[in-house]
């Protein structure tokens, strides 16, 4: 959580680093500032709310300025105002530091600076890096802020400045991300690519416990002794409009119209000559025949595609396989029989959660496979073997065309695995690659549902409650739905498998509460039927998704949403869109912020 951007350099520093922030803005945005140096002294804005509060303070300024650091906050200790905004000062102003992460120690430090004379004016965990760098200071700006972050306990992408030091930045990161951008004649930081994608590719992933010093000129990368390392510059193949809205009103909306080219682009990947490879899994046919279990952990939309690689890796590859909501996973007590692999599933790579379960994984000698988007990603760092699920930058909080994307990744690996392990044969993998040839056309017809869903989300906007039901391979498709109902809408929603409402929460049904209900063809259609009757006798609102031409729901409700036909087993990668588009349309009618929705960020680097 949190946004960083920093730049040295002779262009317009303000700018470099509000329109970094904007689009940084994902991973928090309830306040913002900036430190500049002009004249080796610091000056520093700071506003609570949405950035347009910091950028409207610059519209009648000139400020020139030979380096700058800026944050955007998601706030964890303290409230959400200017005072607990970054950056944050040491009390003589010498020093100014941005901070994403948490400093678990914060309070015993505050307490020793604080009888050492230090004042401090926020509640933050963050300002105590300031006074230590401040109290650490000699000399040099690097040693002082290697020598503090021995003192600090928790996680930190910290980027400082000093008035003493005037004309570099340093920053250094223990467990949240942050990369280094190299210009021509100037330098940049920040928490992730897309803030500074506009200026350069080139790109260098800073690791835990490594410290960076920019110069407009030179960057130097230090391990925490002050040692030069040798870091490899990465030249990164996305392009700023893949950042950009692109026409669209919302992120969320143009991701989710950019679903038919990902699964497009994935299929390209991944599929050649009827085979099915993974360039970076990193598993040979011997590991991969060893493998008895499959634990997977992910949080959220993650965990949802988690609970729908179940269903697939069982089906297909027959390998028994649990799944956890990573944040329960570490506390619970795992046993093994010694040939289990984890899977680890996330868009960002950065999930604090996630991150936290594959460590633990590995130091229990486990293998770790993860799907991650973000490439060089903590988890994809950490990870054993990796399957990128290529969906490119996903910018609104709620995930879309990644979900999708994931779901794809991981059905073709359950094939994978399965014709592997000879329980797939090779026709059924031939039909299976053959239908999924469809999937990008199948995708454009469900996206073409879009104004009967404007209608849906009009008339139901107002409700104050819904409920999503489904079975099997659907009923995680009915938490995904809940799930991106709620956070982007606040709209008390909530999915259940179908068959599970009569065990008690069919007694919240009345006439007042809408029931999505996924019903496309499937073994459990049947059962699925007798479970939309109960909810018709009990007068619930029904909104069907069911396959086209099933013409069995025409006197149970008016809103029935057909999505194409298909096996069952890509019923999830059709159903969730009307879903996602369902949301959208709410959140619209109501007025919420959909791209930014209150009290979350898209990357979650706390526990
Ligand atoms: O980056 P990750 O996939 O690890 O993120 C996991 C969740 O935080 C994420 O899916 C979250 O639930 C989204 N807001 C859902 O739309």
């Amino acid at each position: 959580m949190c946004g960083i951007v920093a730049y040295i350099g002779p262009k317009d520093i303000p700018s470099v680093i509000l329109v970094g922030l904007e689009r940084l803005s994902y991973r928090g945005y309830d306040s913002s500032g900036i430190s500049v140096m002009s004249n080796n002294d610091i000056t520093t804005w700071k506003k609570s709310g949405k950035l347009f509060n910091l950028s409207n303070v610059f519209k009648t300024l000139n400020v020139n300025a030979q380096l700058g650091i800026g944050h955007t906050r998601w706030a964890t200790h303290g409230v959400p105002n200017e005072i607990n905004a970054h950056p944050h000062l040491c009390p003589n102003k010498k020093v100014s530091i941005v901070h994403n992460g948490i400093i678990e120690n914060y309070a015993s430090l505050k307490k020793d600076l604080q009888n050492k004379g230090h004042i401090f004016r926020s509640e933050t965990d963050s300002e105590v890096i300031a006074h230590l760098i401040d109290h650490y200071f000699v000399d040099s700006l690097e040693d002082a802020v290697r020598r503090a972050c021995k003192d600090l306990e928790g996680s930190y992408g910290l980027v400082a400045i000093s008035e003493q030091d005037p004309n570099k930045i340093v920053a250094i990161r223990n467990g949240s991300p942050l990369i280094v951008g190299l210009g021509k004649q100037d330098n940049y930081l920040a928490s992730d690519i897309n803030a500074i994608i506009n200026h350069t590719k080139d790109i260098m992933f800073l690791e835990d416990d490594e410290c960076v010093i920019l110069t407009e000129n030179t960057v130097t990368v230090t391990d925490l002794s002050g040692n030069t390392l040798n870091k490899e510059t990465q030249h990164i193949a996305w392009s700023p409009e893949d950042a950009e809205k692109g026409g669209y009103e919302h992120f969320m909306l143009k991701e989710i119209y950019e679903q038919p080219t990902v699964i497009r682009s994935i299929l390209s990947k991944h599929i050649n000559d009827n085979k099915i490879n993974f360039k970076h899994l990193n598993l040979d046919k011997r590991s991969l025949s060893k493998i008895g279990r499959f634990i997977i952990q992910a949080c959220g939309t993650s965990w949802h595609a988690g609970l729908i690689a179940k269903y697939w890796i069982e089906k297909f590859a027959r390998i028994p396989t649990e799944v956890d909501i990573s944040s329960e996973f570490r506390y619970r007590h795992l046993l093994s029989s010694g040939n289990e692999a984890v899977i680890g599933i996330s868009q960002s790579g950065e999930t604090a959660d996630t991150l936290a379960c594959i460590r633990e994984a590995k130091s229990k000698f486990f293998k770790v496979f993860s799907f991650v988007n973000v490439k060089n990603s903590s988890i994809d760092r950490e990870s054993d073997g990796v399957i990128y699920t290529h969906s490119g930058p996903e910018i609104g909080v709620a995930s879309t065309k990644n979900y999708l994307a994931q779901l794809l990744n991981i059905y073709l690996f359950s094939l994978y695995f399965g014709f592997s392990k000879k329980t797939v044969s090779d026709s059924e993998l031939a039909g299976r690659l053959d239908e999924l040839s469809q999937l990008p056309d199948l995708i454009e017809k469900c996206l073409q549902l879009n104004d009967q869903l404007k209608v849906i989300a009009k008339k139901y906007a107002s409700s104050r409650d819904f409920i999503f039901i489904g079975r099997g391979v659907n009923y995680p498709t009915a938490l995904e739905g809940a799930l991106k109902l709620k956070e982007i809408s606040y709209i008390h929603s909530t999915g259940y498998p179908a068959g599970e409402l009569k065990h008690g929460p069919i007694a919240l049904i009345d006439a007042n509460m809408p029931i999505v209900c996924l019903c496309p063809q499937s073994d459990t259609y049947d059962k699925m039927i007798s479970n939309i009757q109960e909810v018709k006798a009990r007068d619930g609102k029904l909104i069907i998704i069911a396959s086209e031409g099933d013409d069995s729901f025409n006197d149970m409700s008016e809103d029935i949403i057909y999505i194409p036909k298909c096996s069952q087993d890509l019923t999830p990668m059709l159903s969730v869109i009307p879903l996602q588009l369902l949301s959208y349309h709410i959140s619209i009618e109501l007025g919420c912020n959909v791209d930014q929705p209150r009290n979350l960020a898209k990357s979650v680097t706390v526990e």
